[in-house]
């Protein structure tokens, strides 16, 4: 029994961000984006666009490649660390917005490696034949957590207009992390299969390390009452805080490590392995986990290049990428490997 990929798609916010669009509203410059991280732009959601918007905008195109309609959809699980409010989560309103029947619909918030989470779950869910055909999103709109005051000159719909300094330097303060993240969703449709294929998820390793959750995090939050306030808006207590440089650290220590086990328990090599999709965090991270894994270039793919990070939504747009461009190709190997907030981080291993 196997859980076969039967359709990939994904969708990307409206807007297309340049990094020169930063310049105009802190310092920076597309050279510093570009070497530090290897990103050239992201797209951001139109005003009023939610996580699930583009969870549903991405669903209907994997469904389609999958031949299933709203009636066949069974179970939805959903991985998002920007769901569209505290509570519900995206998952139940996605599953209106679709039209699907009132089927269980589950969030995981497991950030950077949510996709791998949600395909563990996803196989489990499958071949306990609790779900038949199950549809698994990995979303984000990340572009509501940045506080910028000129969102008209981010998004180009004026050319130039004069800021002033303190709303530079306001900009300023968060410009380790405004020119990283980008809006995107993902998704795919898995069937349970009961053939003798080879093809389907093979197996995952999944860790979690919480004692370095405050790397990186939204201090605000449950754990204070009010869970926000005016103070702590000053403070931009209510947008991500990260300690780049750890967890640039900890992503090439324990990716390559994860990578290495996984594979060592089912008996491959790197050779076995025909593609491997990397969480996409910083192309400089990926590029690192190549050279310690001695992966040759063919065999992986990056495209933080055009999405910027886009969280739960990185693995599952590479390999849809893939999947279009007969880079991956039925029957052939793939290696999924994220480490992100919490700390969570993991592999899967595929046949696709
Ligand atoms: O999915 C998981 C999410 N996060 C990550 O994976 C992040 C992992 N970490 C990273 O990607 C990198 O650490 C960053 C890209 C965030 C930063 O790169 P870095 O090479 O580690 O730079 P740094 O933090 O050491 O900063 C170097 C300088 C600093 O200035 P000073 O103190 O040397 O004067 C920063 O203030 O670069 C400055 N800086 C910037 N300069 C221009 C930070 N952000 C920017 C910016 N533009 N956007």
């Amino acid at each position: 029994m196997r859980s076969v990929v039967k359709g990939t798609g994904f969708a990307v916010g409206e807007h297309l961000v340049p990094n020169s669009r930063f310049e105009k509203v802190m310092e920076t410059s597309d050279q510093w984006i570009r070497e530090r991280s290897g990103i050239e732009q992201r797209y951001f959601v139109a005003d009023g666009v939610a996580t699930s918007d583009l969870g549903v905008r991405a669903a209907k195109i994997a469904m389609e490649q999958a031949g299933v309609g709203p009636q066949d959809i069974d179970y939805v699980v959903f991985a998002t660390m920007t769901p569209d409010h505290f509570f519900p989560g995206s998952g139940g309103i996605l599953q209106a917005k679709l039209g699907l029947r009132n089927i269980p619909a589950l969030d995981i918030r497991q950030q950077c490696t949510g996709f791998i989470y949600a395909l563990q779950v996803s196989d489990a869910l499958l071949k306990t034949k609790v779900a038949k055909n199950l549809l698994l999103i990995g979303a984000e709109s990340h572009s509501p957590f940045m506080p910028f005051r000129s969102w008209d000159l981010v998004l180009g719909q004026v050319e130039d207009k004069e800021i002033g300094e303190e709303e530079r330097a306001f900009g300023t303060m968060i410009r380790d992390r405004a020119v990283l993240f980008g809006d995107a969703g993902a998704a795919v449709v898995l069937r349970r299969e009961d053939d003798e294929s080879e093809r389907g998820l093979i197996d995952f390793e999944l860790h979690s390390d919480g004692s370095h959750y405050n790397k990186l995090y939204v201090p605000s939050g449950m754990a204070h009452r009010p869970y926000v306030d005016e103070a702590m808006i000053k403070r931009l207590e209510h947008v991500p805080h990260m300690d780049g440089k750890f967890v640039f650290r900890m992503a090439v220590t324990k990716m390559p490590e994860v990578t290495r086990s996984l594979l060592a328990r089912h008996g491959y090599t790197i050779s076995d392995v025909k593609m491997f999709i990397f969480h996409q965090a910083n192309l400089r991270i990926n590029e690192a986990v190549q050279q310690a894994l001695g992966i040759p270039p063919e065999r992986i793919y990056n495209n933080i290049q055009r999405y910027g990070n886009t969280t739960a939504a990185t693995i599952p747009i590479a390999y849809d990428e893939c999947r279009r461009a007969g880079k991956i190709s039925s029957g052939d190997l793939c290696c999924f490997v994220g480490l992100g907030a919490g700390f969570h981080w993991g592999a899967a291993l595929l046949r696709d």
